[in-house]
């Protein structure tokens, strides 16, 4: 695919995901020399604006413009990026479109160009779109693919409907449904960790795992965009995609190969096993003011009685021989004290009473910021008397790969999408599993028979969070982690 003509098309462009994420992916790609030889980004969109302004309003973003080798690559950048206004609803815009590409594409390749739309749209547009592209800009003789943001859908239904009007025209091959989580270099090292060593994956089961947590922390709240929020709330912002999609690829069994379908088999069988939530394995909370922070319904677009959480902790179990009993905790929220994500796994504790109170193990990755993978053990503290303190193997990669360059998200996955490989894209039938394990609470929540719990700006959540993790068998140490000791009995 790389060698190819490529026609990139960012609809929405004019948007925020698409300054803040696509443009600047693209463009480390094409620092990179990773983009086709023969690229052309253009991109699309109402608003109508000329070519120095759409190339502006893109340069905002992109990273690395302080040296000299940056700003020649701006420039190199912005020579293939044009822009086109047009409407979302028209065939006559998206004839305009199509008539661009056809007299931007170079046509000297032996093959017509790829055509790559990206949809960096609202979801109220996304089908109309869809339907548009595929009436008015899809080219029959080459190869034409279709990237798709979230949110798809806003529960079972909303959701089928919505993959059941978009395959009758784009293809599941031609469809990349996106799901930056999957991007992320410790989420795409699960696979490597788990299958390349056996050492870890024969732990990862019922009868040594007593807990798993995968926590998301946002240090900020929803200032901005509350009214689109309210719409949705935390647990489809992010438990339903970014940790469900961590979790099965947690969970999953040993996949045949490493095939984008034989991993995604893999996935939708772990979350096959996985129950719809049961209202009593939910805690949600919504965020209040403090001290110059504004509360989640002091924004003016949010409806003063919102019951919409912006903060979740769901325990999902995963009946199967392998996971059965132990508690997936799926916690998530804005407006929180620090800005995290992680999985932690905690092993059972010791067996056979020969320790008192001696801390658990645990697997921690680290997602974000500062990847990490860590092992929580005890050793022998050093020195002549039997005593033990808690330590850690510790790979965190700044540490450990000093001079590596951990990619962006959405330059991995626009990569992948390029070069046609699904494995970190969300399959239809992905989707479907998961929106039928939280639709139900959903469909609760929105009419208000599950209340959410306030909690402060900048806190670690609702206060009863801590109580909700223990009742699931977590055990904070009691010792704290620097440098404390247990005497061996
Ligand atoms: C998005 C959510 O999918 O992920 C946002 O809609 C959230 O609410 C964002 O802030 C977090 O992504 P990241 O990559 O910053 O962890």
């Amino acid at each position: 695919a790389f060698e190819d003509e490529t026609i990139i098309v960012v609809l929405g462009a004019s948007g925020d995901l698409a300054k803040k994420k696509t443009f600047p992916a693209l463009f480390n790609l094409f620092k990179l020399n990773l983009l086709p030889k023969q690229t052309h980004i253009i991109g699309y969109a109402r608003t109508k604006m000329d070519q120095p302004t759409f190339h502006e309003k893109i340069s905002g973003h992109l990273k690395g413009l302080d040296t000299d080798e940056g700003k020649q690559a701006k420039e190199g950048f912005l020579k293939i990026c044009k822009y086109i206004s047009g409407q979302y609803d028209e065939d006559e815009s998206f004839q305009k479109l199509n008539k661009e590409m056809e007299e931007t594409a170079s046509g000297k390749g032996d093959k017509p160009p790829s055509r790559l739309f990206y949809m960096a749209l609202p979801p109220n547009v996304f089908t109309v779109v869809a339907t548009g592209l595929k009436k008015n800009c899809y080219n029959d003789k080459g190869q034409n693919r279709i990237v798709i943001e979230k949110p798809f859908g806003k529960d079972l239904e909303s959701s089928r409907e919505m993959i059941g009007a978009l395959k009758g025209l784009w293809k599941e091959e031609e469809t990349f449904r996106i799901d930056h989580y999957l991007g992320k270099e410790m989420v795409k090292n699960l696979l490597i960790m788990r299958f390349g060593n056996p050492l870890i994956d024969a732990g990862l089961n019922n009868k040594l795992v007593d807990n798993v947590q995968i926590t998301f922390k946002e240090p900020f709240g929803t200032e901005g965009r509350g009214g689109y929020f309210d719409e949705f709330g935390i647990i489809r912002d992010i438990q339903q995609n970014h940790l469900s999609q961590v979790l099965s690829l947690l969970a999953m069994d040993r996949p045949k190969s490493f095939s984008a379908e034989d991993i995604r088999d893999q996935k939708v069988k772990v979350l096959k096993a996985v129950p719809a939530i049961k209202e009593e394995d939910v805690l949600i909370g919504q965020y209040t003011a403090s001290g110059d922070k504004p509360g989640y319904k002091d924004d003016d677009t949010v409806p003063k009685d919102s019951n919409c959480p912006t903060y979740a902790a769901l325990t999902l179990w995963v009946n199967n021989d392998r996971w059965k009993n132990v508690p997936f905790i799926l916690k998530g929220g804005k407006a929180l004290d620090e800005a995290k994500v992680e999985i932690r796994v905690q092993f059972k504790d010791t067996e056979g009473g020969i320790f008192q109170d001696i801390p658990r193990n645990e697997l921690v990755i680290r997602i974000q910021p500062n990847e990490a993978v860590y092992l929580k053990m005890n050793a022998k503290k050093p020195g002549l008397e039997m005593n033990t303190l808690p330590a850690d193997l510790d790979l965190t990669y700044k540490e450990r790969f000093s001079e590596v360059r951990i990619p962006e998200a959405y330059e991995a996955l626009i990569l992948d999408a390029l070069n046609g490989d699904h494995s970190n894209f969300v399959r239809d039938d992905e989707l479907d599993v998961s929106w039928a394990i939280f639709t139900p609470i959903l469909h609760a929540i929105d009419a208000g028979k599950i209340k959410n719990e306030p909690y402060p700006y900048g806190s670690r959540g609702p206060p009863s969070v801590h109580k909700f993790v223990e009742r699931y068998g977590y055990k904070r140490s009691n010792q704290s982690y620097e440098w404390p000791t247990t005497n061996v009995q």
